[in-house]
């Protein structure tokens, strides 16, 4: 078996889950070429979930939720989304001959948007919807109620949801554990904090079958904009709270209510993980960092783990000898627009083939 379902003995499934996959998980984790030794580090490796089929790490949690609907014998994918959640239900309903029905959050980027379409998924953006805690509450709650007339569950990618789902995020740090068992800092980045605490609880996990694994530390990265977790994770509080209002620009992580925040920040701070909080344009510039120095093509959210590792880096809480890996979550096709800032220095120049010589010249 290959990708996630490897690990399905490790993950304590219904016995009974169809294997269902489009090639989800198995992704490179590659170390820095530039980033890191440019300031004489040699520590800083990247998880590239850029590499999953529908471009993010969302696939894992798709393959095991749409497995559990073919095994509940349900007739219809019912999801929440601000976009990469929605892709990739999308792309695996339509694999498994599902309709999926998903309601998404306001200013969700249309990349996500063409793409869950492109699969057939019947979209709804409902306003305030994950801008506000408030209208956000409602819409779960009012969905879930949904789902259970229509004989399913509502399909979020956080553990006080979906369990399932989420058991298949956990492979994320076993296929770390096994790639790489000495990392000692993972950066991850956070909206509901539900990708946070599967990578705690996945490599609790793992852990717990091999006692002499040490669980490295987890730590959570969020924009300043939507700091449901990082700041009470830092300053010593047991809760995570929701903001009235979403106010960072990082598609994906703007989650104003707290799901699975207080869970994730107990979990972090187990690990001896801290908070980083940053800028929405920290993370622009590290998104082109990644592409320029790296080769790494992430949309913004992707590059919120190394806006939090520099961070770490240069206050000194992290050491050059500490080795860290920055998941980078989803892949730069899906926000066209934030790719806009990044190449508007660099235009296609328009030449007729006469004057070819000068410019394809080394200079
Ligand atoms: C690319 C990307 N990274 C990170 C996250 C954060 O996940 P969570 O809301 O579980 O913290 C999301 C969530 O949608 C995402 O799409």
């Amino acid at each position: 078996m290959k990708g996630i379902w490897k690990y399905k003995d490790l993950m304590e499934l219904p016995t009974d889950l169809p294997l269902f996959s489009l090639g989800e998980g198995g992704t490179p984790l590659i170390q820095s070429k530039n980033i890191g030794p440019e300031i004489g580090i040699n520590n800083l490796y990247f998880k590239l979930e850029t590499a999953n089929p529908s471009g993010s790490y969302k696939d894992r949690f798709a393959a095991f939720a749409i497995a559990e609907i073919l095994n509940k014998k349900s007739k219809i994918c019912l999801a929440t989304s601000s976009g990469n959640t929605g892709a990739a239900l999308a792309a695996y309903s339509a694999a498994a001959g599902l309709p999926c029905k998903i309601a998404i959050v306001e200013g969700a980027p249309e990349g996500k948007l063409k793409q869950m379409r492109a699969f057939g998924a019947k979209l709804f953006m409902i306003k305030g919807f994950g801008i506000s805690s408030e209208i956000s509450e409602r819409v779960f709650d009012k969905l879930a109620k949904l789902a259970i007339q229509n004989h399913t569950r509502i399909q979020v990618s956080a553990f006080k949801y979906c369990p399932i789902g989420m058991k298949g995020v956990q492979s994320i740090s076993f296929e770390i554990a096994e790639d790489m068992p000495e990392a000692t800092n993972i950066f991850v980045p956070a909206g509901g904090g539900g990708l946070a605490l599967a990578v705690v609880r996945g490599f609790q996990r793992w852990n717990q079958r091999q006692p002499g694994f040490k669980v490295p530390r987890i730590h959570c990265v969020q924009p300043e904009g939507n700091n449901t977790i990082a700041g009470n994770l830092r300053n010593g509080l047991d809760h995570a709270q929701p903001v009235t209002d979403a106010a960072t620009k990082i598609s994906g992580l703007q989650v104003a209510n707290v799901i699975d925040g207080t869970d994730t920040l107990k979990a972090c701070r187990d690990t001896k993980g801290n908070g980083y909080l940053v800028t929405d344009e920290e993370v622009f510039e590290c998104q082109r960092l990644l592409a320029e120095k790296e080769g790494i093509f992430a949309e913004p959210a992707g590059a919120v783990s190394l806006a939090g590792w520099l961070k770490a880096v240069r206050s000194g809480e992290l050491k050059p000898e500490d080795k860290a890996i920055c998941i980078v979550t989803g892949n730069g096709f899906k926000d066209p627009p934030s790719i806009e800032n990044l190449i508007e220095m660099n235009p296609v120049q328009y030449l007729d083939e006469k004057s070819m010589d000068a410019y394809f010249k080394v200079e």
